[in-house]
């Protein structure tokens, strides 16, 4: 099956990319290059016997679309370009509705178009807001707590109605909770961005000396260390995710959380980071940030039944292989 991967050298999209090749399917990835490195297709195809193809491109460009579906025989579609930065989607509102919402909207219909049969989305556990936690897949949508979150709502309603309108392609919505971790040979990995809010990337800047300490806001949630608990997930276990997906899909539109099921609080994170890694990391607590949830954490029972997932990763892993290809970057730097 030859699969088209939108943001396929994107975090989620490289480690997935590289697993579908892996396993045998021809991959064809478009992405624009607006927050990944053209460098990454080398890690994605080596140790791979056949070759990812790369479009540089937007999934805005319709005529680029239609050059992609007529020229390649693509039946599948795992769309994860987007713009995810949810600081950046309060200061930026309209950047981040046409690039998710109209780009999704561009696609489907492209694929509508050409007859693709089976489309996975990227979806974020983002749309729960603040419903009580442990989140299956029919809580109810939570309020929009920021434009991000509003973007996959959207989505998720344009891909509902497009397939009651037209009842293709089949869709399944993945609703991923918290990614981490990095390929566990060190081929791939996350960019650490520094004003991307994730606490991993901060994390990782406290130990290589570029920032001095965590700030961690809210000590006073009702948790039992006080600190805010989420659920982590590593990268490689998401990336099977959409590969259960593909294998898995049912005629309709279906969604399942991606998620380990288990809390872990910022503490342990930490903790768990100094333990693994052998590295100190300074932090002080400080108020809680608005728009901030004490906890969030998946009911992955659906995949588990009816896709066969489940993580098989944990938080150790998480934090070892996230820190192994961050060292590995900065000692290929050093050379
Ligand atoms: N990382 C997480 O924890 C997380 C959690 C929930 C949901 N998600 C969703 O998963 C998907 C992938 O996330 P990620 O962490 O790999 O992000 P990422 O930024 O690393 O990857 C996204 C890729 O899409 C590309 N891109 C963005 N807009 C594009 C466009 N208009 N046309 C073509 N390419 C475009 C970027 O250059 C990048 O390579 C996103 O949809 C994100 O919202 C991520």
């Amino acid at each position: 099956m030859k699969v088209l991967v939108t943001g396929g050298l994107g975090f989620i999209g490289s480690h997935t990319t590289h697993m579908l090749l892996k396993r045998g399917y021809k991959v064809l990835i478009l992405d624009n290059l607006s927050n990944s490195r053209l460098e990454t297709l080398d890690g994605i195809n080596s140790s791979c016997e056949n070759k990812a193809q790369f479009v540089e491109g937007d999934i805005l460009d319709r005529r680029l679309l239609d050059q992609i579906f007529t020229s390649h025989d693509v039946q599948g579609v795992i769309h994860f370009a987007a713009l995810k930065s949810v600081k950046e989607s309060m200061e930026k509102p309209e950047r981040y509705h046409l690039n998710n919402v109209e780009g999704t909207e561009r696609l489907l219909g492209k694929c509508i178009q050409h007859g693709v049969e089976r489309f996975v989305f990227s979806s974020s556990a983002a749309i729960y807001g603040n419903s009580r936690s442990p989140v299956s897949e029919d809580a109810e949508i939570g309020e929009i707590l920021n434009p991000y979150g509003g973007s996959k709502i959207k989505c998720e309603q344009i891909l509902r109605n497009a397939y009651s309108l037209h009842g293709k392609p089949d869709i399944t919505i993945l609703r991923y909770f918290n990614v981490a971790g990095a390929h566990p040979e060190g081929i791939l990995g996350e960019e650490m961005r520094t004003d991307d809010g994730n606490l991993m990337s901060h994390i990782i800047r406290i130990a290589t000396g570029e920032i001095e300490k965590l700030f961690i806001y809210g000590g006073d949630y009702d948790t039992p260390d006080g600190t805010g608990i989420r659920d982590y997930i590593h990268v490689m276990d998401v990336a099977r995710g959409h590969i259960h997906a593909l294998e898995k899909q049912k005629r309709g539109v279906h969604i399942y959380n991606l998620g380990s099921g288990k809390g872990t609080s910022v503490l342990q994170i930490l903790q768990s980071f100094e333990k693994v890694n052998g590295r100190r990391i300074a932090y002080e607590i400080v108020e809680r940030r608005e728009g901030d949830i004490g906890v969030s954490f998946a009911d992955p029972s659906k995949a588990m039944e009816e896709l066969g997932w489940w993580a098989e990763l944990d938080i150790r892993d998480i934090v070892r292989d996230s820190w192994d290809y961050q060292w590995r970057l900065i000692q290929d730097m050093c050379k």
